[in-house]
Formats: C-alpha cells, structure tokens, sequence
C-alpha cells in the first residue's frame, strides 16, 4: 500500500486540535476541596530541587520518552523515570537500550532506572548515565520477575541485606549525582524489611527512596499499607521518602500524604488513565481547588499529540505499532466502546488509523458526555511478567 503520511491522512479530522509543544491549556471548573495535609517542605534528591511532589513512576513499556514529553506538557510532574534498564546492557551500548535512556529538552529532571546484581557493572553503568547528562539514578529493588529476582537483582535484593547494601553504596560512590532506590515493603509479610533498607540506605548516601505500599509476595492484591510506608518514612532522619500504590485521585494522595507523612508521591497506571493528574495535584497543593482532567476531545488532541512524538523519533510505520499499546490506555479513560477500542488494536496503516479515530471521534464515549468530566475508569495490570510489579 502507498505510504501516506499520517499527517495528512488524519489532520482534518481533528481540526481545531492542539498539537503544538507547550502546555495546554487549562480547563476550567475547579473540583471540590480535599482535607489537605501539613505538606513537607519542598523535596530535593540531594541538590535537585524537583518542581512538584509529585513523580511519575516506572512503568516497563508505558513510560517512554513520548510519553513522559505529553504529561510533562500538560504540567505539574517533579519527575519522571524511564522504564527500568539493564545495566549490563546499558555497558554493552545495546541499540535498544540506548534508546529508552533518550530525553529531551522537554524532559527534565528525569531519572534512569537501572538494575542489576554485580556492584561493579552497576556502578559502571551508573557512570555511563553520568557522562550522558542523566540528572538522578533509581535503583530497581522492585521488580518480581523471576528471572530477575532470583539472579539476586529487582525485588531479589530485598533477600540479601549485606550485597545490597554494598551494592548501592559502590553506585552512590561512583557518581557525583544523586541515586535513589525503588522498593516494596518487603518480600512478604514476613520480611517487612523497608524501614531497615531505608535506614541502611541513607547511611551509604542514598538521595530518596521510593516505596510501593505492598510486599512482593502480595503483588498488586489486597490493598496498599499507609502504615508500612509511614514507618518507613520514620526510619530515615533526613532524605524524602516517595509513597507510592493506588493513588487515582486528589483524595487517594490527601489521604497517602496525610496517613504517612511522606514527602512525595509517585503514580504509575493513573497517570495512562489520567495524564493530567500531576498537574490537579500540583493545582490543589497551590490552590486548595483543582481543575478537571481532559474531556473526550481534549483527550484525543493528547493521543494524536503523543502519536507525533513516537512518530517524530521512529516514522510512521513502527509509530502505529508501538502506539496502539498506549492509545488502549487512553481509549479506556476516554470511555470509547469496547468494540472501537478492539478495532484500534488491529491498525496496521495510517489510513486504518484515520478511519479508526474518525469512528472514535463521531460515535463519542460511551455515556455521550464529550465536555463533562470523565469518571476515573478501574486500571488493571497488565497480564503477563509483569503482573506482579
Ligand atoms: C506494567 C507495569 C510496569 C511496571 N514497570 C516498572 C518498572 O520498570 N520499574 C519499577 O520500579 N516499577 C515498575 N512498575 C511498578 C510501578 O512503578 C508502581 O510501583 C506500581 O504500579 C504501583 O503504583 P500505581 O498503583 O500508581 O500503579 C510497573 C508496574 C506496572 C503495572
């Protein structure tokens, strides 16, 4: 089939959209208060001063470079993490690899996730992302895939005190630049071993720590512990502690910063959903109100918005691709029928995606609401290795 760009093929259909850089602009209504918190001081990872509290956190296969940019234009994120990456990869320049440490000016402070089990690749590897202009270096302590854990490294170095203790001062040693950790609770409810990492960790210099309210063992069931985040913030005398599970709204984050005390907080699957979310939050720690997320249309100037930034990096073609996983997020949050969504899933050409956004656009979400504000829609897991992250 000819080549058409998708440019011109679906341009028309969303005139008058905003696909220009800069933030968009804000909607309007603000939304009823929530009981604020005594909000710490502002967080700094070591001499970073991060712009908000707020942070977008890692999510393997989501949060690339163009989506990072697109919720980094709507506003209010402190910072965003790449997805995590292997750190011996990471030395051997792998093409791949390479390409999802790739930022922008758009993109800043932004944060390398790495992981891996031997100190000396990892603090390499951590030099590596120096020399290449990385602002701050996360540490994976979280990921529960087999093959990663039992090599010792992800959640694995929640089972190894002493090697992980070494192997994340040898990083914090080689670099000038701040390195935080991600981590759960702990391996399971028998091993709640987070305010003693989190302790252990700032002894060695570690700027922040992130921490996901549930053990690996409960993977995403059940529900996030305020309490096992609370006494991990308790454990360390000075760097800030980013909570982080289940926040899908203002409210969730009130109620995660008032319980625990943390500093900041971190979002991962809201943020596919509701990539506004970072700004609402910002907005009412500010102002005590806080504007709606986008409507059905302003939600669709995003998508075409984040498919010109993935189209921008890899052509039109691999973009169709690559983008049909991320638009399934946005279809969802835009309560489009299930069928179009399916229909989506299924475009392989510029013009099957014009046609399928032109149904999109005319047949509207399910309720018929194309200005009002959309509901918060459930966010699953994804299905595979990944479901217990
Ligand atoms: C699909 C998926 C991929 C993830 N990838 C990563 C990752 O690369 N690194 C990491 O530290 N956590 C990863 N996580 C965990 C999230 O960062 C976060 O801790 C978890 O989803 C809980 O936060 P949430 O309820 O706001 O999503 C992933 C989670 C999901 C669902």
């Amino acid at each position: 089939m000819k080549a058409v760009s998708i440019k011109a093929a679906i341009v028309d259909i969303f005139k008058p959209a905003v696909l220009s850089a800069g933030p968009l602009p804000l909607p309007t209504a603000a939304q009823t208060l929530e009981v604020r918190p005594d909000f710490r001081a502002q967080v700094f990872y070591g001499r970073i001063a991060l712009p908000s509290r707020y942070l977008l956190s890692p999510l393997a296969g989501f949060t690339t470079l163009p989506f990072r940019r697109i919720v980094r234009r709507i506003g209010g994120v402190g910072l965003a993490t790449t997805d995590l990456v292997n750190s011996r990869a990471l030395l051997s320049r792998n093409e791949r690899t390479m390409q999802m440490v790739e930022t922008h000016p758009e993109d800043r402070p932004f944060a390398v996730q790495i992981f891996g089990s031997e100190p000396d690749v990892m603090a390499d590897a951590a030099q590596m992302l120096q020399a290449h202009g990385v602002d701050t270096i996360d540490i994976n302590m979280g990921c529960p895939v087999d093959r990663i854990a039992e090599a010792g490294s992800g959640a694995g170095m929640m089972c190894n005190v002493g090697g992980s203790v070494e192997l994340v001062r040898r990083v914090v040693e080689a670099v000038s630049i701040p390195v935080s950790v991600k981590m759960r609770l702990g391996w399971d409810s028998t091993s709640l071993s987070s305010p003693l990492f989190a302790r252990l960790f700032e002894e060695v210099g570690v700027a922040a720590i992130a921490i996901h309210g549930r053990t690996r063992e409960q993977g995403f069931s059940g529900t996030v512990s305020l309490d096992g985040i609370r006494q991990t913030v308790e454990a360390v005398k000075r760097i800030p502690v980013i909570g982080n599970g289940d926040i899908r709204n203002v409210a969730d984050a009130a109620r995660m910063l008032r319980e625990t005390g943390c500093h900041g907080i971190s979002i991962g699957r809201a943020a596919l959903a509701n990539p506004w979310i970072f700004r609402q939050l910002s907005e009412w720690e500010q102002t005590g109100g806080y504007s709606p997320a986008g409507t059905f249309d302003e939600r669709l100037q995003l998508m075409l918005m984040q498919f010109r930034c993935i189209e921008e990096r890899h052509g039109t073609d691999r973009a169709i691709v690559l983008f049909r996983k991320m638009a399934h997020w946005y279809l969802k949050g835009m309560r489009v029928q299930k069928k179009f969504r399916g229909d989506f899933q299924k475009i392989r050409t510029p013009e099957e995606m014009a046609e399928a956004l032109e149904k999109i656009k005319s047949s509207g979400p399910v309720d018929g609401n194309r200005t009002g504000v959309l509901t918060d829609c459930h966010i699953p897991v994804p299905s595979g290795p990944v479901d217990k992250w």
